[in-house]
């Protein structure tokens, strides 16, 4: 008689357990799916890494998943991969994201109409940006494409120049390491007014008129102000990058970087 009260307690005792840890399970599922719901983006092999760096940098739950996704845990350069979508225009190029050495964009097209003999884009983001460069005329404003496609050899000459007079820390803000730099694709252009010297375009009429209309033509301000920690770059006022116009919309709409339309939309 003891020894079946004694079962039948363990027996009862089971069932308990196994129905809390069922339960338990079925939060933590539930849990889970409330995350991707939220955070479509989230990974969870980053699962740690969200919450560590949420913790470390004081951001909200969202922000600190896009970092992570975006790389930013890691230093510059770290966990560098080839980048994807080659020939596409969501192609990302950053300081974790590089293109092989002989990598060539496809479509690359003369920008001579705009630009000094030689320059040369992917003729979808050419053809923007004369809709673009004609558009700002009617308004007595003028464009000039001072830079467009750059090899990997030629990005090569112009950073080793550049650690000729300054720290590679510094050159490292305002240049891109060969390979890294996103004029690789064909699809990144440096314009002016073909007055003022580019690295005073901000004080431009041109500019301000850049802010308003841009995105209209699927050109992003790809290194803006106060986003320096997330793109890795100083504020560069003439450096615009073709995403297509819905992109563009989106990012301006929400005063997003590309990095965080990128793992927020494509990469997730
Ligand atoms: N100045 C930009 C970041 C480049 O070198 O591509
Ligand atoms: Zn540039």
């Amino acid at each position: 008689m003891k020894n079946t009260i004694i079962i039948i307690i363990f027996f009862i005792s089971f069932l308990i357990i196994s129905l809390i840890i069922f339960k338990q399970n079925q939060k933590e599922m539930q849990k889970q799916e409330d995350i991707y719901t939220i955070y479509p983006f989230y990974k969870e092999k980053y699962q740690n890494d969200y919450i560590n760096y949420q913790k470390k940098n004081n951001l909200s739950m969202r922000q600190a998943i896009l970092n992570v996704n975006i790389g930013l845990n890691h230093p510059f350069y770290e966990n560098a991969k080839e980048t994807t979508y080659n020939n596409d225009l969501t192609i990302i190029v950053n300081k974790y994201n590089y293109v092989s050495k002989d990598f060539i964009p496809n479509n690359l097209v003369s920008a001579s109409e705009y630009s000094k003999k030689g320059v040369t884009l992917q003729e979808i983001a050419y053809k923007s940006f004369l809709e673009m460069a004609h558009d700002i005329e009617k308004d007595n404003m003028h464009l000039r494409i001072i830079s467009g496609y750059r090899s990997y050899s030629y990005q090569e000459k112009l950073y080793n120049n550049y650690l000729k007079y300054d720290s590679q820390d510094l050159v490292d803000s305002y240049s891109a390491r060969p390979g890294y730099s996103e004029h690789h694709t064909g699809l990144a252009i440096d314009i002016d007014n073909g007055i003022t010297d580019y690295n005073r375009f901000h004080i431009t009429q041109e500019f301000s008129w850049m802010k308003e209309n841009a995105y209209k033509y699927g050109f992003i301000l790809r290194y803006p102000l106060g986003k320096e920690k997330i793109t890795g770059y100083k504020y560069e006022p003439w450096h615009y990058r073709y995403v297509g116009k819905d992109i563009a919309q989106y990012i301006h709409d929400n005063d997003i970087t590309y990095e965080e339309y990128y793992y927020q939309f494509i990469d997730y």
